[in-house]
């Protein structure tokens, strides 16, 4: 048996007001639709079309990045005139997959699960059901599919906009996901009309036809209300955020993970924790990003695309794309850009930024300092407002740091340069040229001294004060 997904994504979703496709508007920080295709993998299924519209080219690119587990394909829905219409462009795909069943999800609707997705296919599968529609009882149906219930499971589903006003007051509403048998499906698929308030073929039109065709209809009902939440403008998004933002919470809470405030925290869906870390208010983790255990991820942190060992302490750090590693110790107001590895017991202070780099074990970055381009040894300490010149407006060069070396304040390394092993630098130096093991380079203008030179100057300033006040005075007096 071949069971294969659709995800409708071809609307503009005029209401959210972008530029964008609705689908690709963010919940936590990731696409609807990524959420929404993360549920299909997590349940197993291997062959998803996704059905695009509006601004196809930018759910392409958005596929086309995406690193998937299934195989995904996409269709093009020239005109977007319903959800019966969006399906009918993946008709060649479904007629190779005929001897399954067909998923199939609206792609604004990001709270679907892999669990929810794969019980309904059993309660579909088991009751030899021909339709299987996901549902759930929500206080505030506004704007839903109302599910009409008749004496052997489901009789219709009518969109709000079609609905007499006793189906108005129906609470069980259409998530959107169902379950198809598919060679069914395309049977009933061409005989949908646009004859309903919005003028538009209604995939839920299906329902009536297949059961007026013999065939069983029938609703799974799910236990959370989440499920069947979508999003249709910037209020229902925010809506969903904020929902989402909870749920992530509650599981991380649950998992032992210490929130000391969660205001402004935000933490994306596929984020790990290690038990006993603690969290602050404002910090924002998202991406694929796992924090160890016994952490601390102070306020105002955002951390995207790391991996963060055990027993790290981040404050007011901004890290993309990095390797951080066990008892690290960042911030404040430290940039960690993408393509740093931070080694084991390294400390990195107020006012650092690191691109690009490797930064040796228990090495120390303590304050004011660029690191760019550089491969760092262990045991180094940097002094204040030193600068790997790693860039000469037209290439870039990397820097070689050595174990046990000692930065002096405001050195410049000029790269390409290596620094040798338990090496100095002098303060103030511009170092470019390599510098041998152990050894101390000096490159900085000899000091001389200009005695009592302050004596003179003083008294010529002192002077010309002391005019100026007169002048004013007399200025007054007239
Ligand atoms: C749809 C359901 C409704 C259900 C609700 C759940 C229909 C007729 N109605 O209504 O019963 O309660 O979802 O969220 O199916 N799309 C296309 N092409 C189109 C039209 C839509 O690809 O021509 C895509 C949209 O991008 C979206 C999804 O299909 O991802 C749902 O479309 P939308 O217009 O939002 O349907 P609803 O009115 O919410
Ligand atoms: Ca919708």
């Amino acid at each position: 048996m071949k069971d294969m997904a659709i995800v409708l994504a071809g609307g503009q979703g005029k209401r959210m007001r972008s530029d964008k496709p609705k689908v690709l508007c963010g919940v936590l920080g990731e696409p609807m639709i990524e959420w929404v295709l993360t549920a299909c993998e997590n349940a197993g299924l291997e062959k998803i079309c996704v059905v695009k519209g509006f601004r196809a080219d930018m759910i392409e690119d958005y596929l086309a990045a995406r690193k998937s587990k299934a195989e995904i394909s996409s269709v093009l829905q020239e005109e977007q005139l319903g959800t019966g219409h969006a399906v009918m462009q993946a008709e060649e795909l479904m007629k190779e997959y005929a001897d399954g069943n067909v998923l199939i999800l609206n792609g604004d609707a990001p709270f679907i699960d892999a669990e929810t997705i794969n019980d309904a296919l059993k309660c579909h599968t088991a009751a030899d059901n021909s339709v299987t529609v996901v549902t759930a009882m929500i206080p505030d149906p506004t704007g839903y599919g109302r599910i009409i219930r008749g004496e052997n499971g489901l009789s219709a589903i009518v969109e709000h906009k079609d609905c007499t006003p006793a189906q108005l007051a129906v609470t069980e509403v259409n998530s959107g996901c169902y379950w198809f048998r598919t060679a069914d499906l395309l049977e009933v698929l061409g005989e949908l009309t646009n004859d309903n308030a919005q003028g538009e073929y209604y995939l839920t039109d299906c329902i009536g036809l297949l059961i007026a065709a013999g065939k069983r209809a029938e609703a799974y009902t799910s236990h959370d209300p989440n499920v069947v939440l979508g999003a249709n403008d910037r209020r229902s998004l925010l809506a969903l955020n904020d929902a989402a933002r909870a749920e992530v919470i509650g599981r991380h809470l649950e998992n032992g993970i210490e929130f000391t405030c969660t205001d402004g925290v935000s933490i994306g869906n596929s984020v790990t924790i290690g038990q006993g870390t603690v969290i602050h208010a404002g910090a924002v983790l998202r991406g694929r990003t796992s924090i160890g255990e016994n952490c601390i991820i102070g306020s105002g942190c955002v951390i995207e695309n790391c991996t963060v060992g055990n027993g790290v302490d981040l404050n007011y750090v901004q890290a993309f794309d990095s390797v951080i590693e066990d008892h690290v110790k960042i911030g404040p107001f430290v940039q960690v850009r993408p393509g740093s590895r931070i080694r084991k017991g390294a400390k990195i202070g107020d006012f650092v930024e690191i691109k690009n780099s490797d930064i040796g074990e228990y090495t120390a970055v303590a304050h004011l300092t660029y690191v760019g381009d550089s491969d760092v040894g262990a045991n180094v300490n940097f002094g204040c407002g030193v600068v790997t010149v790693n860039y000469n407006g037209d290439k870039k060069f990397r820097t070689v740091i050595g174990d046990n070396a000692f930065i002096g304040c405001n050195t410049n390394l000029v790269a390409p340069v290596r620094v040798g092993n338990g090496a100095y630098t002098a303060a103030g130096s511009t170092i470019t040229k390599d510098i041998p093991d152990n050894a101390l380079a000096i490159e900085r203008g000899k000091q001389t001294i200009k005695e009592d030179y302050a004596v003179k100057k003083l008294a010529h300033h002192r002077k010309k004060l002391e005019d100026a006040r007169k002048a004013e005075e007399a200025e007054v007096k007239k």
